[in-house]
């Protein structure tokens, strides 16, 4: 195990998916207590065997990060307990593709705008301030290339990413100079098992691996990068 978040807690949303459970592991492994949100039952137990020995440092809480108030209580229990809040990491997200704009149902986009906007809105409230008493704290959301790519049949998906891109943007310079950072990342198609079984013919080998871009994540959160305040990452190697 290495040492460069021992000590630190760090929230990670949507911890026990398919990015998120590489980056709750990533933290666990470099000795951070980690906090993730889930919800699946089966999701918290796959992360806890692959965490193995880090298990202990490991906590699991059932909310729905898109609603303001579960968000706020989750993230006030996560302070009380531990009296420090480090990083967070929104993890949360989703995707509705190959659907043109005006075949478009209109709850499709309410639901990419709640996941893929809201989330990180709801837990930004909910962290910022006791961020801000602290002093510090680095903040990571999950966006997509999708937020500057806009291809046919995702109007509302690249819309989403594009927006929570804006949003963080703009909350990075309301943050300016007091010590708590704000970035976001941008992926493309990652090799999570979804993705393989929803694509089953593409060649996975050329796909970014969720352990390398949680590397990316941590990096973000560490104190070498502490000279990174809005940015919007890229995290597609060469695709
Ligand atoms: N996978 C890709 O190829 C790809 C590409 C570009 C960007 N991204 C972005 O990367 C992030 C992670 O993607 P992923 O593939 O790891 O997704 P994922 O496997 O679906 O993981 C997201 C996790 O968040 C949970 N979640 C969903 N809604 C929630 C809510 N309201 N409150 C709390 N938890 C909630 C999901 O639970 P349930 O399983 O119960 O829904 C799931 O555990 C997302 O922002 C995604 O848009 C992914």
């Amino acid at each position: 195990m290495g040492a460069s978040f021992a000590g630190k807690v760090v929230v990670v949303s949507g911890g026990t998916g398919g990015l998120g459970k590489a980056v709750s592991l990533a933290f666990l492994e470099e000795g951070a207590k980690v906090a993730v949100t889930y919800r699946k039952e089966t999701e918290l137990a796959a992360l806890k065997s692959a965490a193995e020995a880090n298990a202990a440092a490991l906590e699991g809480h059932v909310v729905d990060v898109t609603d303001e108030a579960a968000t706020v209580e989750f993230v006030s229990g996560v302070f009380t307990r531990h009296g420090r809040l480090d990083a967070v990491v929104n993890a949360i997200g989703g995707y509705a593709g190959g659907i043109k704009l005006w075949e478009l149902e209109t709850k499709t986009l309410d639901a990419m705008l709640s996941l893929n906007l809201r989330s990180g809105y709801a837990l930004a409230r909910a962290v910022v301030p006791a961020m801000l008493k602290q002093g510090r704290g680095s903040i990571v959301n999950v966006a997509a290339k999708a937020a500057f790519d806009h291809g046919a049949g995702a109007a509302a998906y690249a819309a989403s990413k594009a927006a929570a891109v804006a949003m963080m943007d703009s909350l990075a310079a309301d943050l300016k100079g007091t010590g708590v950072r704000v970035n976001s990342i941008l992926p493309s198609i990652i090799d999570t098992a979804a993705n393989r079984q929803a694509m089953p013919d593409a060649d996975f080998a050329s796909w970014p691996k969720p352990a390398d871009i949680a590397q990316v994540i941590l990096f973000l959160c560490s104190d070498g990068a502490k000279t990174i305040h809005g940015a919007a990452i890229p995290v597609y190697g060469g695709n």
